[in-house]
């Protein structure tokens, strides 16, 4: 009932009042058969996933809380790189429905004024060389206010609705980002990633500036250069020496 503007994203659509995680469910559907494009969608997640094993909060009826099941024909080492579809896609539709413009932080944060709107999670099914699936979580601070946030959570988070003060149409933005990413994901699988990897870079606040990628192995500071076609974001460090960072928080 959503209206929808795609072909195949969102052509079979599970809606759900209130679950674990979209993410655990897209995953049970996918090993179940569930065709690619298969979305599900939750009004709240009691454990909402986010990336590095920490929680994503989730609270009921003001975000948007979505699992997208993708099987493209690629090698699992490229999986990433839809991530980056991803997050174009949803910074397109959000400038597109309220007209501002967010900013993509590596790997896959979308901050407003430097705050976290939305946050993408990308998990691989895959059996030895062959993707299986590829399962994208997004979840997208749509209208919450300030005051549901934990404290600990007001100071780094932020919602389209606090940044517009506008309340938003949560079909309308999720219409809008399956559409995007139908259509990205297409360029994508038509023209390679090339042509995500400019969008993206032209969406990015940490390319050209210095930053510190805090890591498991510690921390490292330098330059953000740009993303190789892996996905990885590659940093000049004070002694010119060129490093890949392929996992990290980045701190502007
Ligand atoms: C992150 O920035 O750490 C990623 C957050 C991803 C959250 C979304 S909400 C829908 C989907 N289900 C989950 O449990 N997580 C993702």
């Amino acid at each position: 009932r959503l209206g929808l503007m795609t072909k195949r994203l969102g052509q079979h659509i599970h809606y759900e009042e209130s679950v674990d995680s979209t993410q655990k469910i897209a995953l049970q559907l996918s090993l179940d058969g569930a065709p690619e494009g298969t979305v599900v969608i939750a009004e709240e997640q009691t454990n909402g996933r986010g990336r590095m094993a920490r929680t994503w909060f989730s609270p009921k009826y003001t975000g948007i809380w979505m699992s997208v099941i993708l099987r493209p024909q690629l090698l699992p080492h490229k999986a990433p790189q839809l991530t980056l579809v991803t997050a174009v896609a949803v910074v397109q539709a959000i400038e597109e429905l309220v007209s501002i413009k967010p900013q993509i932080k590596w790997p896959n944060d979308i901050l407003i004024d430097g705050k976290k709107m939305t946050g993408i999670l990308t998990e691989l099914q895959a059996e030895s060389d062959r993707i299986n699936s590829v399962i994208i979580g997004i979840g997208i601070n749509a209208n919450q206010e300030l005051e549901v946030y934990p404290e600990e959570l007001q100071s780094i988070a932020t919602s389209l609705r606090i940044e517009t003060g506008k309340t938003i149409n949560r079909a309308e933005l999720i219409k809008l980002v399956l559409a995007k990413i139908e259509h990205l994901y297409d360029v994508y699988l038509q023209e390679g990633f090339y042509p995500i990897k400019l969008l993206w870079e032209s969406y990015a606040v940490s390319i050209g500036k210095m930053i510190t990628a805090r890591m498991l192995q510690g921390n490292l500071y330098g330059k953000a250069l740009g993303i190789t076609d892996d996905g990885a974001l590659m940093m000049e460090d004070e002694l010119g020496k060129v490093h890949l960072v392929y996992s990290a928080d980045i701190e502007i």
